[in-house]
């Protein structure tokens, strides 16, 4: 229940209130008790769709990023919905990298992941928008996005240095769904030589590329599956959920520009709906199977929240939306999530390079880890 805390920005109210005269204090009673029961009784029932067609419950976390005197965001405060996320900006400044041949560096080995790079290809494209290039695009080309054998970023401007691809379509939560299907579309036409498997993400998606190739290994691009967070509601067979991002065989790709998006039946045509349901609905129609990505201890991999959403016993009330989504068991604490894991969601750009210091650079000195492939 830790994150429903709000943090007090607002200065104790016996300080206004001393400073009033008696019809102003009144008057400010009122609406305070006023507005007080309404928000008790009403805000249980505030039920709204969220832009990932999740009804999120609005609680007193979801509130606007702040953003303090100096220009901070806090981006430390653990985000829940993609409003809160609207506002973030990544640094101005390069972040910069470590030489290879650092001290430390020196002792990594990565021959395993080299190799797995030309075994299983991966395109990643992030979804975006022209306000967003520079504030979070930028940072996940300089973080994550480079270990992606391909990377393009989908958005309605062309920027060559990213680079993103003007798609033909309206900006807003509104039309994600044909930003989706332009993007897969566009992939299809231009890329379906150059990958094995198409990753989509969002612009505050973390993935640790390696993680994926890791899991997909075994698996065959040609058969009709995609991977991702499976939730239980809507489709039949589940569907992913779209902030954790989500990866299409090349056959899934195949079937779902060729067969699904032409058929009305399968496929909604309009711009509107949830995206992530949306996609879920043509795969079930073209056979595509909602694969599961959990590993051999059946730890999830792709999480649709920050790491300590799902870490931490409790964070969110079992009534939270996502526990009734999930499609399979998420056990408490360090058992939720995969030593393997591949994604995390709400990661503002300023996490980006937090997550990026964490997994590639940051080690206890001394312990080795020997991967090797079964
Ligand atoms: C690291 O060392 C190798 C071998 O001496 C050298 O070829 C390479 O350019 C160095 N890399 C950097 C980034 O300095
Ligand atoms: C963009 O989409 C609109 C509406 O669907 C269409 O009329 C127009 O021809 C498209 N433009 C291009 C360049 O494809």
């Amino acid at each position: 229940m830790r994150s429903f805390q709000s943090n007090n920005v607002f200065p104790p109210p016996f300080i206004i209130i001393i400073t009033m005269n008696h019809k102003t204090f009144c008057l400010l009673t009122g609406i305070v008790v006023g507005f007080t029961i309404a928000f008790v009784f009403l805000a249980p029932s505030t039920v709204y769709r969220g832009d990932k067609g999740a009804p999120v419950r609005r609680t007193k976390d979801s509130r606007p990023p702040r953003i303090d005197s100096s220009g901070h965001e806090h981006e430390h405060d653990e985000f829940h919905r993609e409003e809160d996320m609207e506002n973030l900006r990544g640094p101005d400044q390069d972040v910069g990298e470590h030489n290879e041949n650092d001290t430390h560096h020196r002792m990594t080995d990565s021959r395993i992941a080299d190799a797995l790079y030309n075994k299983v290809k991966v395109l990643c494209w992030v979804m975006t928008a022209p306000k967003n290039h520079d504030a979070k695009a930028k940072h996940i080309k300089a973080t994550w996005g480079k270990r992606c054998n391909v990377l393009l970023f989908m958005s309605s401007q062309e920027d060559k240095t990213l680079p993103a691809v003007a798609l033909n379509v309206s900006e807003g939560r509104n039309n994600l769904w044909a930003k989706t299907k332009s993007a897969f579309e566009y992939v299809y036409r231009k890329h379906f030589d150059d990958a094995d498997w198409f990753m989509k993400a969002d612009d505050d998606t973390y993935v640790v590329v390696e993680n994926l190739r890791y899991m997909l290994r075994n698996a065959d691009p040609q058969q009709p599956v995609y991977y991702g967070c499976k939730f239980k509601p809507y489709v039949k067979q589940g569907y992913m959920s779209g902030g954790a991002g989500y990866v299409l065989s090349k056959e899934a790709l195949r079937r779902f520009v060729e067969e699904a998006i032409p058929n009305k039946k399968m496929c909604r045509k309009d711009p509107g709906g949830a995206e992530d349901v949306e996609l879920g609905k043509c795969m079930q129609a073209v056979k595509v199977k909602a694969g599961d990505s959990r590993d051999a201890e059946h730890r999830g991999r792709f999480f649709p929240f920050d790491p300590a959403h799902h870490l931490i016993p409790g964070h969110t009330d079992r009534s939270f939306w996502y526990w009734s989504y999930v499609f399979y068991e998420e056990k408490q604490g360090m058992e939720c999530c995969s030593d393997t894991a591949i994604s995390f969601h709400y990661i503002g750009p300023h996490m980006m390079y937090e997550m990026e210091y964490l997994i590639y650079h940051l080690k206890p000195f001394g312990i080795g880890y020997n991967p090797s492939l079964d």
